[in-house]
């Protein structure tokens, strides 16, 4: 009898972290449709509350290469550009200080 693979077996790899990921970037939805807009809180963060270590996990180039916003005028280049130059010290800004207190 012919054996295929169940469909869920293929979504680690789209749905998947770290190296697996498309190359479209991370992918946690729009992020202004969550209580603080940009800004972390630990409901939304449960994983990486508390971390100032952000590529850690968040590998720059995976980062803000595709708007998924709605803000049709939202300059992903000038973000990229920022965390470009200034590195983790720049995610604050933007996105709350994590519970890191900074
Ligand atoms: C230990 C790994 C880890 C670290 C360190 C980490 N994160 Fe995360 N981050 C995650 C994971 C996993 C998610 C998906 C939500 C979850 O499970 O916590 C996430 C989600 C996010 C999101 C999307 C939240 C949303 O609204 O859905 C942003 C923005 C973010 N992280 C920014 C940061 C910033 C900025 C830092 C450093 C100050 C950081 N992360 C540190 C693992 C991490
Ligand atoms: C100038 C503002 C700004 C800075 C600085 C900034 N971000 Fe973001 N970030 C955004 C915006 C806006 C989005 C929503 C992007 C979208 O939907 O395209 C976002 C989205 C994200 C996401 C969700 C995945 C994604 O790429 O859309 C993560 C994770 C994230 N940022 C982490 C970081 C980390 C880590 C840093 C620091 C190294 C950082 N951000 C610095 C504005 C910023």
């Amino acid at each position: 009898m012919r054996r295929v693979a169940p469909w869920f077996l293929s979504l680690p790899l789209l749905f998947g972290c770290g190296e697996e990921a498309a190359p479209s970037g991370e992918n946690y939805g729009n992020l202004l449709e969550s209580p603080a807009g940009l800004v972390l809180i630990p409901e939304e963060h449960p994983s990486g509350w508390g971390r100032a270590d952000c590529f850690f996990c968040h590998p720059a180039h995976k980062l803000h290469v595709v708007n998924r916003t709605g803000i049709a005028d939202l300059d992903l280049g000038f973000v990229r550009s920022v965390v470009r130059q200034r590195g983790e010290a720049s995610c604050a800004a933007c996105h709350g200080d994590n519970g890191v207190g900074r």
